[in-house]
């Protein structure tokens, strides 16, 4: 028996059941080529066992939010009739840890950027590290450096 047949296949209410999503979701998922299935003779959706720890993938890199796009395009070479191993595992999740590191890093930085905003409130674009991020006008050169720009 293989693993696409009528015994081992599972309905689209069978996967949101075992993965914990909506039926609803599924379809999304599906929609956006980040899961397959096919129709059986009567029309009924079906989907390989496989799919439950693709969608187990799916929903922890959203939880650490990792954009639906980087999600897809990392499963896209991953065949949809082979469970993904813990070695396809470790590599999403070393390329997504790193981009993690970015926004933990970014989002410090914006954290002690608006502490130091508070009570302000100018949002100048030449003072405000809100505005003006690593002081990207200064190191732009001195003088004026919005003349001429386009709004
Ligand atoms: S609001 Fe004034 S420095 Fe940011």
């Amino acid at each position: 028996m293989n693993d696409n047949s009528p015994k081992t296949a599972l309905t689209v209410g069978e996967v949101a059941k075992r993965s914990g999503v909506a039926v609803s979701t599924v379809h999304f998922y599906e929609a956006r080529s980040l899961i397959k299935g096919w129709r059986t003779e009567g029309n009924q959706r079906r989907y390989h066992r496989s799919v439950l720890r693709r969608i187990a993938i799916i929903r922890v890199a959203l939880l650490a939010g990792v954009p639906l796009a980087t999600v897809r395009d990392a499963l896209i070479d991953l065949p949809h009739d082979r469970v993904p191993t813990k070695a396809d595992w470790a590599r999403f999740a070393k390329a997504w840890r790193d981009m993690l590191e970015q926004r933990i890093f970014n989002l410090t930085q914006l954290r002690d950027q608006i502490t130091s905003c508070i009570g302000c409130g100018c949002l100048s674009l030449e003072e405000c590290p809100l505005r003006n991020p690593d002081d990207e006008l200064g190191r732009a050169g001195p003088g004026p450096r919005r003349l001429g720009a386009k709004p």
